[in-house]
């Protein structure tokens, strides 16, 4: 599309400018917003940058665009970048949570109000959605992503896609998505960020690159590099990504943006000489844009020169980008995200923030519920404990940062007020997150000993996960688990409601034993306080189930549901038996598997009848009855696991091939239908194919991945 505007335009373009499109950026702050640097604003008037990042408002953007505009030779509009990572202003759970709810709706519609919000502020273009797997909580990135499965994952990078861009990039509420990092970032060694990744192709093409295929498929714009160094090659530099798997085999036409710096740290990696180099490697690569590096301004031209990069290759990637501004509308009105009136009129809109509220409740995931502790009776005096019970700053989570840390938050102890009287709670921060001072316990027994049920809101600081966040010990940071242990004892026979905020998996084995009930939040956002309140009061019955599996001990590392069985894997009936694949010093299985998540109510699963034999081209059908049996009303994730058995590459021990979240009355029944084709059993053999084998598999269908196979199905031969 737009090739002869796009043609005419480039005719008119000096090398330097051309050059100039593939420059990205980054404003600043000052105190009170976004700042661009007089320097930057040179390289704008010159013509030498095609987009910026950190630059928000409709205002701030508007006032940049009219430089682009109006003081450059040819006018080329800017494209404005930001991340928009789950919300923009109305921030959403972060997004581990938001995976958590397994509601592809839902994740939708969050980044459409994102994408509403964050277009009226100028901003074109998300870097998101984050779409890397990742299986090691000790990894601070685990926060950004859907988790450890590719399946669950590769649905949600549809459903942000969609979400983000719509169907229609020329509307002025739809912004470009990024599917963010090419390749393999969330693989780090030992966790910790920026690390060295080194798989096998096998583990490479069957977990890790899968969710950005489904960003592919659903029409992504745009790609950014990861900033690892992938089996030898770093990320940033790595042609076999960029050129033979994104372009050509899966078609991809967008355009690749480097991540910040990435094309300059070629150089630590080893792998470039100089910035010169690194510039010559990642064009070459097809990395299009360069954010923040300043390489390519500086070195393309003379890389043209000496024939180290061809002006063909610049030309295409400046295309590219010129295209993407055509697809935005920002030829026919360069203006046209920036509009203060829209601006005013969308941001916070109480649908939006509902569905932030709603979203909160959605994406909690109730670990353990021991004699009905939740939901709590609204008469109960509650001592509210820790030191996230008021907290205003951490509640919204990382890369929230247009979003609200003080004013537009909702703590726990606001969003319990709509529920309980002030002089029924009694409030004490207990501890700091990170400190080891026990100043404020005798504050907090006191509390304790004063009211009817006992509520701790604790976790990390929102600091503590995301980008460059990676821990090695990953139990509730600072003395927060011993003022539980102190409130245990001091205050016997009390029971305690232990609400968590974190970014990633935590081990919780002490906690697991020393509260009645758990509650898993993530950083719920800005509408945090109430939804979690719902959940508490029962208005909302939790329905949220773990995208990730949460591990016993940080040795158990890397763990996930779908790891390979062994040689020796151990029988279950006797797992400490030895010289089989187990730990002499803790079970192999996790605390909180993959899939778990508790309900008020309960549910039983009856599959009514299924297919034996799939036929290739034709589909078996699995029925399922599902019941809900308990006292409340509802909403189940119920789970299809598939194990393939025997196959040319081994086959993990179990995979999740399909979801569907139901509601039911009290004392309802719904059934369900999952079909399986031969697409649901492919996987990438040792050439790389994509192709399944005929043989047996067996399956189950219920609320976690930790229950047993149940029924078999045969895969027969094809007639040749
Ligand atoms: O989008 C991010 C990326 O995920 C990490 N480095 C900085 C980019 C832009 O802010």
């Amino acid at each position: 599309p737009y090739t002869s505007q796009i043609d005419s335009l480039m005719n008119l373009m000096t090398l330097e400018e051309k050059i100039g499109q593939t420059v990205m950026y980054s404003g600043g702050w000052d105190k009170t917003g976004p700042k661009v640097s007089d320097d930057n604003i040179k390289h704008i008037r010159e013509g030498n940058v095609g987009a910026m990042l950190n630059v928000y408002s409709a205002k701030g953007t508007r006032e940049l665009q009219q430089i682009a505009i109006e003081e450059t030779r040819l006018g080329i509009p800017l494209l404005f970048g930001y991340d928009v990572i789950h919300g923009h202003r109305t921030i959403f759970p972060i997004n581990l949570g938001l995976a958590a709810s397994w509601d592809l709706k839902q994740i939708e519609n969050s980044a459409r109000i994102a994408a509403e919000e964050a277009s009226a502020e100028g901003i074109h273009w998300t870097f998101a959605p984050m779409v890397d797997i990742a299986r090691d909580p000790r990894w601070g990135r685990i926060s950004e992503g859907a988790g450890e499965d590719t399946y669950l994952g590769s649905q949600i990078a549809k459903a942000y896609v969609k979400g983000f861009q719509g169907n229609d990039l020329a509307a002025n509420n739809t912004i470009i998505a990024c599917a963010k990092h090419f390749a393999g970032y969330g693989a780090a060694q030992a966790g910790r960020d920026y690390h060295t990744v080194d798989m096998s192709d096998g583990e490479l093409w069957n977990t890790y690159l899968p969710p950005f295929k489904a960003t592919v498929d659903s029409g992504v714009e745009t790609f950014m590099t990861a900033f690892n160094d992938l089996n030898g090659i770093p990320a940033s530099g790595n042609q076999s990504l960029f050129r033979e798997i994104l372009r050509e085999q899966w078609n991809f036409k967008g355009f690749v943006v480097s991540d910040y710096t990435a094309i300059n740290e070629l150089i630590p990696h080893g792998f470039a000489k100089n910035e010169k180099d690194g510039a010559r490697l990642a064009m070459n690569a097809g990395v299009d844009m360069d954010m923040m590096g300043n390489v390519n301004r500086l070195y393309l031209k003379k890389l043209i020169e000496e024939n180290k990069v061809k002006k063909e290759t610049v030309e295409e990637a400046c295309r590219k980008i010129l295209e993407t501004k055509f697809k935005l509308g920002l030829f026919d009105d360069p203006y046209r995200y920036s509009n203060e009136d829209r601006e005013k009129e969308v941001i916070y809109k109480k649908e939006f923030l509902d569905a932030a509220r709603n979203a909160a409740a959605a994406s909690s995931v109730l670990l353990k519920n021991d004699n009905k502790t939740l939901p709590i009776t609204k008469n109960k005096t509650i001592a509210l404990i820790g030191p996230l019970a008021k907290d205003k700053e951490s509640i919204i989570g990382n890369w929230a940062a247009a979003g609200d840390r003080y004013g537009k938050a909702v703590s726990i102890y606001e969003g319990l007020l709509e529920y309980v009287d002030e002089k029924n709670i009694f409030y004490a921060q207990g501890c700091d997150i990170l400190s080891n001072d026990e100043n404020l316990f005798n504050q907090a027994i006191d509390a304790a000993k004063k009211a009817d049920i006992i509520v701790m809101v604790m976790g990390e600081h929102y600091h503590m996960s995301g980008e460059a966040a990676s821990r090695t010990n990953i139990k509730l940071p600072g003395l927060q688990t011993t003022l539980i242990k102190k409130i245990t004892e001091e205050v016997p026979n009390k029971q305690i409601v232990l609400i968590l905020m974190n970014g990633r998996p935590l081990d919780l084995s002490e906690e697991h034993i020393l509260t009645d009930a758990i509650l898993e939040t993530w950083f719920p956002g800005t509408m945090g306080g109430l939804g979690i309140a719902d959940i508490l009061f029962g208005t909302y019955n939790p329905s949220g189930k773990l995208p990730v599996t949460f591990p016993r001990n940080v040795g158990q590392i890397p763990i996930y549901y779908n790891m390979k069985n062994t040689g020796r894997p151990i029988n279950p009936s006797n797992p400490k038996e030895d010289y089989k694949s187990n730990y002499i010093d803790v079970s192999n299985t996790p605390l909180y598997p993959f899939g778990y998540g508790l309900s008020y109510t309960n549910f039983e699963y009856k599959v009514t009848s299924s297919g034996k034999q799939l036929i290739p081209g034709e589909e078996i059908t699995i029925s399922v009855e599902i019941k809900n049996t308990g006292n409340y009303d509802g909403s189940e994730i119920a789970q299809l696991y598939i194990r393939d058995k025997t196959r040319s590459i081994t086959p993990p021990v179990k995979e999740l091939k399909g979801f569907k979240k139901v509601f039911m009355k009290k004392g309802e029944s719904t059934n369900l239908t999952f079909t399986i084709t031969t697409e649901n059993l492919k996987f990438y053999n040792q050439q790389l194919d994509f192709t399944y084998e005929p043989g047996r598999f067996e399956f189950f269908v219920g609320g976690s991945s930790d229950l047993p196979f149940t029924h078999e199905f045969e895969l027969i031969e094809e007639d040749k």
